[in-house]
């Protein structure tokens, strides 16, 4: 028997092998270890950014503005209804990274919200049943964080830690508490696709 388009594209996508994905990497307008970040971002193979809006002046905050390579498509948040995260829908992505992540983003993901590209792509990437890494930038009730203008203190509310509680109970995302952690499960996660990390 023929098979139809739709039937056709629903078995490519299921067979679609992890090996063929890409990262999917959301930066939010949090500062917390931004500039390690983007030099890791920058050392992995086959990855899609998706930049909040707050993360776009950051990125200039940080003197990161066109520092993302060239083979890195960038994603911006110009649309209300998020259109590019139909791309998780067509099994485009192996893993989802949202780091750094600001408490405004935990928050709203932690309440089922998704009325931003990062909220939406949380929400959209849960609904598809992708596995996420996830570091939010309130790891501790007190740290060092490296602003634009250098190291200050930062003493996360009670709402911000319990909302990182609250995340740590969703399925199929792992929570990490240092850019180390972030590190290590990349390269884990890496090794485990048998993708090239660097
Ligand atoms: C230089 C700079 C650094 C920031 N760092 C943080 C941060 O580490 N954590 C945080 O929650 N918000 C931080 N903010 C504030 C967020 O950018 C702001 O809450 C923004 O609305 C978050 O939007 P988003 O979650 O849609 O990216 C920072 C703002 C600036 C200008």
């Amino acid at each position: 028997m023929e098979k139809d388009a739709f039937t056709d594209e629903r078995d490519r996508v299921l067979t679609r092998k992890d090996s063929d994905k890409k990262w999917a990497w959301v930066l939010t307008g949090s500062g917390h270890f931004f500039n390690e970040t983007i030099d890791l971002i920058n050392k992995l193979n086959f990855v899609d950014l998706f930049v909040s809006k707050a993360a776009e002046e950051v990125l200039v905050m940080y003197k990161k503005k066109g520092k993302i390579s060239s083979e890195i498509k960038i994603y911006q948040d110009n649309s209300s209804s998020s259109a590019s995260v139909g791309k998780f829908y067509k099994g485009a992505y192996h893993t989802l990274v949202m780091a750094p992540t600001s408490s405004n983003t935990v928050a709203k993901c932690v309440y089922g919200i998704s009325d931003s590209l990062a909220t939406n792509i949380f929400a959209q990437s849960g609904k598809c049943r992708v596995d996420c890494i996830f570091f939010p930038c309130d790891t501790a009730p007190e740290l060092k964080t490296f602003a634009p203008s250098g190291y200050v203190d930062v003493y996360p509310r009670k709402i911000d830690l319990e909302n990182v509680e609250k995340l740590k109970k969703f399925s199929q995302t792992t929570v990490v508490l240092s850019f180390k952690e972030l590190e290590k499960e990349i390269e884990m996660r890496g090794e485990c696709l048998k993708k090239s990390y660097f």
